[in-house]
């Protein structure tokens, strides 16, 4: 088993006999504890290349996140079935894992960033054909979990906006795109009251971002989808969008206002008719009278104040520019976004 690198950038050369054979649950309850002295409590969340859990050295807890790939012994037929050989298969899990490297390297370039997730330390284990990464992560509160316990309120929404507008300044400084800005990777720090942008698993640097994305997701661009053109523009874009829905009831352009309930082919027309480039209608928040009682909203289990009825008005106006489907029209620059959000 091979250590990788600590925060310090320094060999981690401790060594310790594990065994990486077995479910990927068993792979790493083998390995407690982790950096000698962090034991499991219990899963956070689950991704597609392993789990997110919580972990504790003594009163302090901390996020922990799994990346298990093991190439198990594949029948031709099975392989064959896939498009892949053996050789074939190999090269595509080695390039996940580097996908895996890459995310935690990406992390380290954001030390004491207040609106980027901290990591504070990774290692990889592995052979030819199993490999394990840990990636450990200060532990944050899901904005899921967040707003189950306080209202969102406009103003909330307008800081959600600020600090990930500030978290897109911080990756255009370094060179680096996003590309997965959705609300499911956005946290919030109770000890500092800040909202933080996590899991760089799809992050790019800018010189190589021609790479195709996996798959065109809910808060992808437009442009992305027609000509896989990606820029900061495209992360921009994410992040306007899910304040889009956040003043929207919850629903994502072309869905029907809530609470009207849609099928799952009216949910995949309304994202290809964005995706398309279909200029979006205005958020519902415009068209809300003043009077109207709070809806009680599916999703996130959250609700916006209709007594913020005004700046939400000019807040759904600073959204619509950033969801501009030609990105020329959107604001320039994250700050420039955020300069908006700040007059509100
Ligand atoms: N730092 C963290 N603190 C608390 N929970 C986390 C943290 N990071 C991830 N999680 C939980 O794990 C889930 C998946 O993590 P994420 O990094 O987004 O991985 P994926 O690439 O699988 O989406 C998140 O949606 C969240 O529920
Ligand atoms: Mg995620």
């Amino acid at each position: 088993m091979r250590f990788w690198k600590n925060m310090e950038n320094k060999a981690y050369n401790r060594e310790q006999d594990t065994d990486l054979t077995g479910s990927p649950e068993t792979r790493v309850q083998g390995m407690e504890p982790f950096w000698g002295e962090w034991y499991l409590d219990h899963r956070l969340g689950s991704g597609v290349y392993g789990d997110v859990w919580q972990i504790h050295r003594g009163e302090e807890t901390a996020a922990l996140k799994v990346i298990s790939i093991s190439e198990e012994k594949i029948p031709d037929e099975r392989l064959r079935l896939e498009g892949f050989d053996q050789n074939g298969y190999h090269t595509y899990m080695e390039s996940v894992i580097r996908q895996a490297e890459r995310e935690y390297d990406t992390l380290c370039l954001f030390d004491n960033d207040p609106h980027i997730v901290q990591c504070e330390e990774g290692l990889r284990a592995g052979s030819t054909d199993e490999w394990i990464m840990l990636i450990r992560m200060e532990k944050l509160e899901t904005l899921q979990d967040h707003f189950r316990k306080v209202p969102l309120t406009v103003p909330e929404v307008i800081r959600i906006g600020i600090h990930m507008c500030k978290a897109l300044e911080s990756c255009e400084k370094k060179g680096i795109l996003h590309r997965d800005l959705a609300p499911g990777n956005i946290f919030y720090d109770v000890r500092t009251d800040a909202y933080k942008l996590g899991d760089f698993g799809m992050a790019q640097s800018m010189a190589e971002a021609h790479e195709m994305p996996e798959k065109a997701g809910t808060y992808t661009a437009p442009e992305v989808y027609r000509d896989n053109a990606f820029s900061a523009l495209s992360d921009e874009y994410s992040l306007g969008l899910i304040l889009y829905r956040m003043i929207n009831d919850f629903r994502l352009p072309f869905q029907p206002l809530y609470p009207v309930s849609f099928t799952h082919k009216e949910r995949s027309l309304a994202l290809f008719r964005r995706l398309s480039g279909e200029a979006p209608p205005p958020p519902r928040i415009l068209i809300r009278s003043p009077t109207e009682d709070p809806a009680e909203i599916a999703g996130i289990g959250a609700q916006v104040s209709p007594a913020t009825i005004d700046s939400g008005r000019r807040l759904a106006e600073a959204v619509m520019k950033a969801i501009e489907p030609d990105p020329r029209k959107r604001y320039v620059s994250a700050s420039a976004f955020r300069a908006a959000l700040e007059c509100l």
